[in-house]
């Protein structure tokens, strides 16, 4: 390891439950002491194993940013942890929080190595079924899904406690977090780091395109222009690419589960490299 300035590093879908995976964690070390390290959502579904993740990097990079994704809000049945919902998610801030783990509750840090200086937004804000063909309404486009025999567990496992829906959370998320995207000084780029793509495009290479209402919402269509986004981090999709919309880097920065990076190599890939871009 050097001390050189620094890179501003992404990774998402840890999904540490597979030994595989929690092996590559274990393994995982910075290029240099000044490396941060986005880790955008499903790193796993036990709070424990979340915990024991997180921990790990914490310990190796200079600061670990983390924005949740739906297995991390997932309430499984054999987790000691049975909290549910609003509940668990903040649950995990204050777990985050006593590790030193910046959460989406936190104030943004701001990256001031190479490329910067930009503010680093972990953002929390779920998904709302609008990611489905125009003319489809909600519900016909969830009885698709049960037809076609490709539903998220979210649908069993994710429960939106306190609000009555999945979607309502979503929106109750996105007016917050808008809110405090607005207050950011406007004269500073953004890093966006959410564990669902800001925008529609990116699921439009789904193998089974009737997934796409679990993958993010189209209230935050225009987020990455409105705010400065020097490049939006995503995962979820485990589809690991880089593409440009608007003028802006988007990196799916996946890890996914070892018989999906098996295909692509004997080892997953690495954090990806976001700033100096
Ligand atoms: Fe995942
Ligand atoms: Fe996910």
């Amino acid at each position: 390891m050097n001390d050189s300035a620094g890179t501003l590093l992404a990774i998402s879908d840890l999904h540490v439950a597979y030994q595989e995976n929690r092996e590559f964690v274990a393994r995982l070390r910075p290029g240099s002491d000044g490396d941060w390290l986005l880790v955008a959502g499903d790193v796993g579904e036990k709070v424990a194993d979340v915990e024991w993740a997180l921990r790990q990097l914490r310990d190796r990079y200079a600061t670990v940013v983390w924005a949740p994704g739906n297995h991390e809000l997932w309430t499984p049945k054999d987790d000691p942890v049975t909290l549910r919902g609003e509940e668990r998610y903040r649950h995990l801030v204050e777990l985050c929080r006593g590790l030193g783990v910046v959460t989406p509750e936190d104030p943004y840090p701001v990256w001031t190595g190479a490329g910067g200086p930009v503010a680093v937004v972990p953002l929390f804000l779920l998904y709302d079924y609008s990611f489905r063909p125009d003319g489809v309404d909600q519900a016909t486009a969830l009885a698709d899904a049960y037809e076609a025999g490709v539903v998220c567990r979210d649908e069993m496992l994710l429960y939106p406690d306190p609000y009555p829906t999945r979607e309502a959370w979503c929106r109750a998320r996105v007016e917050d977090t808008e809110q405090r995207l607005a207050a950011i000084d406007p004269a500073l780029p953004t890093v966006l780091v959410s564990h669902w793509p800001l925008v529609e495009a990116p699921t439009h290479v789904l193998r089974y395109p009737v997934f796409a209402q679990w993958c993010g919402t189209r209230l935050t269509a225009d987020w990455h222009l409105r705010f400065r986004a020097r490049a939006a981090i995503y995962g979820h999709l485990h589809i690991p690419r880089s593409t440009v919309y608007d003028g802006v880097p988007f990196r799916e920065v996946s890890v996914g589960y070892p018989r999906e990076w098996r295909m692509r190599g004997a080892e997953p890939q690495g954090p990806r490299q976001v700033l100096p871009a």
